[in-house]
């Protein structure tokens, strides 16, 4: 079975995305084996901290590199992505040891992207981040995702997809999977 390493994009407790990525992680079961990055701990990026490799980021980097596929679920902020998505990519951009021609992580990797925040459906997040990710290497599935949560979510914190959106995810779960086969 191949490995999908979800990343969240929000690191806030009740994240719509976080609830977005547990549908997809249902439609995944017995297909592809599921972890999340933990990367809350990453410092921010700081060439004088680089090497020794800090403890998170070398974390990070393992787990980026044992996985098949890396699957961003994203809000929006100010038509972009998070910083802490940016920070993260950055990292992983870097190369690995003191030559500075050396491997990095995320080169060749593969890339999923589903968005979910307000009306625009995470458009600019979704642009933006795939610029990002072309830029530093990353294979970046075709296609994208990008929701607008119901609107009581705003006040009751509980997304509710409709069945468009879930056949959307559907769509986009069975491309993956072609994908990584
Ligand atoms: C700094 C900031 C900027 C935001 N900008 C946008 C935006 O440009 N477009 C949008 O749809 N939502 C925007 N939002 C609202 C987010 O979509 C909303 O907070 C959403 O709940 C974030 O996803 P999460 O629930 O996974 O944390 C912004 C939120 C923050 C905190």
């Amino acid at each position: 079975m191949k490995n999908v390493l979800f990343v969240i994009g929000s690191l806030r407790k009740q994240s719509f995305n976080r609830q977005v990525s547990e549908y997809v992680r249902g439609l995944l079961e017995n297909k592809a084996k599921v972890t999340e990055l933990d990367y809350a701990d990453l410092p921010l990026v700081n060439q004088d901290i680089e090497f020794p490799t800090p403890d998170a980021l070398a974390r990070v980097r393992r787990e980026v590199l044992d996985t098949d596929a890396i699957w961003v679920f994203t809000p929006e902020y100010n038509f972009s992505y998070p910083a802490a998505v940016k920070n993260l990519f950055d990292w992983l951009s870097r190369p690995m040891t003191e030559d500075r021609f050396s491997a990095t992580a995320i080169k060749d990797k593969k890339v999923i992207v589903t968005g979910i925040g307000g009306g625009n459906q995470t458009k600019g997040c979704r642009e933006k981040l795939t610029a990002l990710l072309e830029f530093i290497g990353a294979k970046v599935m075709e296609n994208q995702v990008g929701l607008s949560v119901n609107v009581e979510a705003w006040t009751s914190n509980e997304v509710v997809l409709t069945d468009e959106q879930k056949a959307q995810l559907e769509q986009q779960v069975r491309d993956a999977l072609e994908m990584l086969a």
